[in-house]
């Protein structure tokens, strides 16, 4: 049997060059590697914790599935599905809770960001955030989980419940590794200290943006003093970032970008990264429209997604209920 791998990501809205490069890509080439059991899966459940409008939540939802599709997820090769088709997860959550310090949540840094100052407001869910998706995790069993490193926390409280569960009633669960993503965070174009995010949309390159959008946003991206195309976080940051995009974008290397316009200025160089970055989006874009076109029979195949993965976690879960003596 090859390893299993699983990952999923949250439908709170249009994906931007970031997700795709840090999250996307990565699953699609691991996937082609043959060499995994791969599960994919929209983290829907984790999407409520931050505010929405429940008219959105269902296109949200298709709109990553395509996503996932239009970059290259087969439902040939991956097992692809809805997290809250998978009741299983939930309960295996509420199980876990129970093994959980409260001291280990409230230590995680990503609760931290997305609360700042209004502790006592915040829905418990986002608090329990965590919990939910190591139970995501430890129910298929996987030996890697492919995540970027503002997971990395996440997936050590995963591996410190399946021990703790394991010990506390045998064994269970597997204690799962993370696969870093390797890309970097991109920085927001219009200011080179912020996130790329889509809440600065002026900044962030979306996937499904528009040639004369993604040219118009490259253009007006701020740049720094100076004229020379050369990488250098401290007195750069603006241009090094447009670099760093060069870079995924192309496969060259930074070196070889520097090198390429070493006589020529800012202008030039945005004008080259504009027509790279519509020339790598658009194979994707191409697709995702094609696949628009089918959605009834796509959502047919994700419920094929969901009955696989049903059937995986409902066991996992029900040997779990059998060591806690709950059947
Ligand atoms: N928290 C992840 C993110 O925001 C999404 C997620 C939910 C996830 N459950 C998961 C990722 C399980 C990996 C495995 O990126």
């Amino acid at each position: 049997m090859k390893p299993v791998l699983v990952s999923g990501i949250q439908p709170t809205g249009k994906l931007h060059i970031g997700n795709y490069l840090g999250a996307l890509k990565n699953f699609v080439d691991l996937q082609n590697t043959g060499k995994f059991q791969c599960f994919f899966f929209v983290a829907d459940l984790h999407s409520l914790t931050e505010e929405f409008d429940p008219k959105e939540k269902p296109k949200q939802v298709e709109n990553l599935i395509l996503d996932f599709l239009a970059a290259g997820i087969d439902l040939k090769k991956s097992v692809l599905f809805v997290q809250s088709a998978i009741p299983a997860h939930s309960e295996l959550a509420w199980v876990l809770n129970t093994i959980t310090p409260l001291g280990e949540l409230r230590r995680m840094t990503q609760l931290k960001e997305k609360t700042g100052e209004e502790y006592e407001t915040t829905n418990v869910g986002l608090f329990d955030y965590p919990v939910l998706m190591a139970a995501d995790i430890l129910i298929y069993n996987p030996k890697f989980v492919p995540v970027g490193e503002d997971q990395l926390q996440h997936l050590e409280l995963t591996r410190t419940l399946a021990r703790k569960f394991n010990s506390k009633f045998g064994n269970t669960f597997f204690e799962p590794k993370p696969l870093l993503t390797e890309i970097p965070r991109l920085m927001s174009l219009d200011d080179p200290t912020k996130k790329m995010s889509k809440s600065r949309p002026e900044g962030c390159l979306f996937l499904d943006d528009e040639s004369g959008m993604i040219r118009k946003k490259i253009m007006r991206a701020v740049t720094d003093s100076g004229t020379e195309v050369r990488a250098d976080w401290e007195q750069k940051p603006a241009v090094t970032n447009l670099m760093r995009i060069y870079s995924a974008m192309s496969g060259k290397s930074i070196s070889q970008i520097e090198e390429r316009f070493k006589e020529k200025g800012y202008g030039e160089f945005k004008k080259e990264l504009a027509e790279i970055v519509v020339q790598g989006l658009a194979p994707f874009q191409k697709k995702k429209e094609e696949l628009g076109k089918k959605r009834a029979a796509i959502m047919k195949q994700i419920a094929t997604g969901n009955k696989k993965a049903n059937a995986i976690a409902s066991k996992k879960l029900m040997e779990a209920k059998k060591k806690i003596g709950l059947v």
